[in-house]
């Protein structure tokens, strides 16, 4: 079924358990394409953006193993020195992570360029600049991204990129890791999952330091072994169920967590008068009273994530008071707030800028998921509203949240 029917209106009380974090498993899947022998890796999210990485891994040879939804062994040792499958890669953004995972094994790649998402272009010109800095040749053609290391291999080399983005860093991390020398890059992304990356590659034997700073030294090895791994748990999906915990009122206890990676959400939740009480891997959230407004600025972590506006907006939309939410990272992120007004939410955005006037109540209406986390943001204010709400294409949804409908219904949606 592609929607999801909402009756909204109660609060939320329970324990939910978080899965392994997305924006780690789309990085670490291609990049195990460097590793000659066989990987075990846990907490992977049920995700159809996992899923469909699979599927690409296992078109180029990869031997995989599901030992259960959330554990699996992948041999990519007689992966073919072939091209992905283009119609595969063309579904997934993440794909671009195949250009530094096949320049890093085959010293070449030739990857298709994924669409943009929802929220305008996604360039990669920072990828391109630090495969460059390394000594490959890349070329834009026809849609496609291809790369070609020198005869005598790729080298080390020194980038800075000039923007923070997730994505360059990983790549340039994941191509860097078989060259020869060292690689410096600086003004790198410190995200979670950059860190997890890291510690993905270093266990399989790369020589990687610095990351979660911005200056990530990768010093090159001549091959990676097998070994095992376990993914770290999700920040976004953690925050998202925090926010509909304050979006809905009530208690919900979020296990496998790691609390220092929710700090901003923490802080932010709580200058909205909703309780946040830290364990050593889970956080209590409760809301009991109204919620007070604030002020969002989302920046590179660890600044406010930008993949936990659309919720936090979608909370603030119920808030005592003026907010004012300024998108730091993608242009406009905004599309979302028109679904919330058909709801009766009170939004007025200009460019990166949302102000939202909290409203006593939301009203059940039919809305889509535009994309990922807009349609997490549909969720929340469907729990949240009075009344039904239908949830159009939330194939969206499903690409990066695992089985979230069962988990908000043990919280006590009334969902389906
Ligand atoms: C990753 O996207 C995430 N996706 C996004 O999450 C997230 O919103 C984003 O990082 C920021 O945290 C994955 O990890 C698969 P960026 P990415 O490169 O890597 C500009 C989700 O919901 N930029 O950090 O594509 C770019 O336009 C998704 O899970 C360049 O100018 O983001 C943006 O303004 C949505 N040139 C900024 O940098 C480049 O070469 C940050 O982008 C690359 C990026």
């Amino acid at each position: 079924m592609n929607k999801y029917i909402i009756q909204g209106g109660h609060p939320l009380s329970g324990v939910v358990t978080v899965s392994g974090a997305k924006n780690a498993a789309v990085a670490i899947l291609p990049a195990a394409l460097l590793i000659n022998g066989t990987c075990r890796i846990e907490n992977v999210p049920d995700i159809s953006d996992v899923r469909l990485l699979l599927e690409i891994l296992d078109s180029m040879g990869a031997k995989i193993r599901r030992l259960s939804p959330n554990t699996l062994e992948l041999c990519c040792t007689n992966v073919r020195d072939s091209e992905a499958s283009d119609a595969l890669v063309r579904r997934i953004r993440a794909s671009y992570y195949f250009i530094g995972a096949q320049l890093g094994r085959f010293g070449h790649a030739r990857v298709a360029l994924p669409g943009g998402c929802n929220f305008g272009a996604r360039p990669i010109d920072q990828h391109i600049k630090g495969f460059e800095a390394i000594g490959a040749a890349v070329d834009l053609k026809d849609g496609f991204v291809c790369a070609a290391a020198p005869a005598d291999g790729l080298t080390g080399g020194r980038v800075n990129l000039d923007v923070v983005s997730v994505g360059a860093t990983m790549n340039i991390m994941i191509g860097a890791v078989l060259a020869n020398g060292t690689t410096v890059i600086e003004n790198a992304a410190k995200e979670p999952h950059i860190v997890d990356l890291a510690n993905f590659l270093s266990a399989m034997g790369a020589k990687i330091s610095g990351a979660g700073t911005d200056v990530i030294k990768i010093r090159g090895v001549r091959s990676l072994h097998g070994g095992s791994y376990s993914i770290i748990p999700d920040q976004i999906e953690a925050g998202t169920f925090m926010a509909a915990a304050a979006a809905c009122g009530g208690s919900v206890l979020v296990k496998n967590v790691i609390p220092r990676h929710l700090e901003c959400i923490t802080a932010k939740l709580r200058e909205m008068s909703v309780e946040v009480t830290e364990f050593d891997d889970a956080v209590l959230v409760r809301r009991e009273g109204r919620l007070t407004k604030t002020n969002i600025k989302t920046l590179p972590y660890p600044g406010f994530p930008t993949d936990m506006q659309p919720q936090m907006t979608t909370a603030l939309c119920l808030a005592e008071g003026t907010s004012i939410i300024t998108e730091g990272i993608w242009g406009s992120r905004y599309r979302y707030t028109e679904e919330l007004s058909r709801m009766g939410a009170n939004i007025h955005v200009d460019g990166a800028i949302a102000v939202v006037e909290g409203v006593k109540e939301l009203n059940g209406a039919p809305v889509r998921a535009h994309d990922l986390r807009a349609g997490a943001a549909m969720v929340i204010a469907g729990l949240a509203a009075k009344g039904v709400t239908e949830v159009e294409q939330v194939q969206n949804i499903e690409r990066g949240y695992e089985t979230l409908v069962e988990k908000f219904v043990a919280l006590g949606a009334d969902m389906y």
